[in-house]
């Protein structure tokens, strides 16, 4: 190993002396740990154009001093005894102390609307200690992941990985990978498209991400759904965007109130976020010839809408679209799993070439291997079939939550959105205080989540709250209800 020592320059002092000093200094600064071994005085005097006797002699003045340890045959080690949590304190507060000395850096306008605006990567609740019945919005049920399958298919890329895996490959994602999700959006959601339009991505904030920087200017419109999703609004109003809300009713967003100079409008048609409301088709064909007229893109995300329960699944507003202003977006963070990072992109052939670009600035393209890894599991059955076996668990789940919720709550609990997705809006009458009433029901093991946070308008009268269902068993829905209610009062 290379080791980077700089000995304070001050001739008239024995080179050991200045080298001796040069290691206390960090060992104390913490860049050599107790314990650690240092490199034979061979290789540092060559390191460091020292004669080795120098390097000798700054390690036996060390060794006398305390900072180090001779042990036959095997080398000179940083003492083991030394209070190594204390000096690395020592040296982060040094570091700190540093840092605080002038002006902070100058952040850019972007940076600035990012600090000042809602940050989701800030949310408290994603850095929350999980409770025994967690309900929490967005997770999928872990332990139902098809690992096995995952993990045979992943050896089999692993084992004889062709060359274009690894290096850098296409930005707009692994040919293969593209096929796929393109018959897979065309046979099950209608959309319109073939692969070519098919961007992946690093999950689909990223599409919403990428999709903003192509569209967006400081100052330019954007109507977003009022409730809506936190993390759209967010990269809307970082982008300089002046966001408008624009009201949902039971139809989806209000297409009348939506302002005609949006240049862009948000909407989750086939599962309303948060509400659960599913897009009439009428309203679809009034918000396209909408968006024709003032020529606003309209970015459909399309986030849960494999799981559905009741009624005919409606098709991707995107299918019914003649003039290319629908990007098309979904994820595959709630339908296998979010920590892979994947989701897809369906933009417009005009918007490609600028899309693209933006997605090759910001990180050239999607890891290769799960890109591979993931087609194959769509080519090879895997992923519909997971899907079919999950529609009916969090349907089972789905219909556990609503029956404890009747049982235990009557007509105090008015639940929406329930046909479809991985979770419910609940709004419990008589809860006068939703934040201490949260807190409680945390501190006896249920965690539940406001949805205050998704209204920019006024919230509805009474507390409300998004309740993901697909993390928690049915024995632990039964349960988390069991003491929700306690908390509520309506149980003794
Ligand atoms: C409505 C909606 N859109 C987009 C996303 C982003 O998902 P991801 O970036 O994991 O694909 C989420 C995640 O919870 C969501 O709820």
């Amino acid at each position: 190993m290379d080791i980077v020592i700089e000995l304070p320059d001050d001739p008239a002092r024995p080179a050991y002396q200045r080298l001796a000093e040069a290691i206390r200094e960090s060992i104390l600064g913490g860049r050599f740990r107790a314990g650690e071994r240092l490199p034979p005085t061979r290789v540092l005097a060559g390191n460091l154009s020292l004669a080795r006797n120098t390097v000798l002699e700054a390690y036996a003045q060390l060794i006398a001093e305390g900072y180090l340890a001779a042990r036959h045959g095997s080398g000179t080690f940083v003492a083991p005894d030394l209070p190594d949590r204390a000096f690395r304190a020592e040296s982060i507060a040094a570091n700190v102390a540093r840092d605080g000395q002038g002006a902070p850096p100058r952040l850019s306008g972007f940076a600035r609307r990012l600090v000042a605006g809602e940050v989701p990567t800030a949310i408290d609740e994603e850095t929350q200690r999980p409770t025994d019945f967690e309900f929490r919005y967005g997770t999928p049920s872990f332990d139902e992941f098809p690992i096995d399958a995952w993990r045979t298919l992943t050896k089999r890329v692993l084992d004889y990985p062709p060359k274009e895996l690894l290096g850098y490959g296409p930005t707009q994602g692994l040919p293969q990978l593209r096929e796929a999700l393109a018959r897979y959006l065309q046979r099950s959601r209608g959309v319109r498209c073939d692969a070519n339009q098919v961007l992946v991505v690093n999950g689909s904030q990223q599409a919403l991400d990428v999709g903003a920087r192509v569209l967006i200017d400081p100052g330019d419109v954007v109507a977003i759904e009022d409730p809506g999703y936190r993390g759209a609004r967010a990269v809307f109003q970082a982008m300089g965007a002046r966001v408008m809300p624009v009201p949902c009713d039971n139809e989806g967003i209000v297409v009348d109130a939506i302002p005609d100079e949006a240049r862009v409008i948000y909407v989750t048609p086939s599962h309303q976020f948060p509400t659960g409301a599913v897009m009439s088709a009428s309203r679809r064909l009034e918000l396209l010839a909408r968006a024709s007229r003032t020529g606003a893109v309209i970015i459909e995300d399309d986030y849960d809408s494999e799981f559905r329960y009741e009624g005919r699944p409606l098709a991707a507003l995107q299918g019914l679209d003649e003039g290319g202003r629908v990007i098309y977006t979904g994820t595959l963070s709630k339908v296998l799993l979010p920590a892979l990072r994947l989701g897809y992109m369906v933009a417009p052939p005009s918007l490609q070439p600028a899309i693209t670009g933006a997605k090759w600035l910001t990180d050239r393209h999607v890891a290769l291997l799960y890109q591979a890894v993931l087609a194959l599991f769509i080519d090879e059955g895997h992923f519909e079939r997971h899907l079919r076996r999950m529609r009916k668990v969090y349907e089972t789940r789905r219909s556990t939550l609503l029956t404890a919720f009747a049982e235990h709550f009557g007509s105090r609990a008015a639940i929406t959105g329930t046909e479809s997705g991985m979770h419910v809006l609940v709004n419990i009458q008589g809860v006068s205080d939703a934040d201490s009433f949260i807190e409680t029901a945390r501190a006896s093991g249920v965690g539940i989540y406001s949805a205050r946070s998704y209204y920019l308008g006024s919230p509805p009268a009474g507390a409300s709250f998004l309740m993901g269902y697909s993390s928690v068993n049915e024995d632990g829905i039964r349960r988390g209800i069991e003491i929700l209610a306690k908390v509520a009062g309506t149980r003794p």
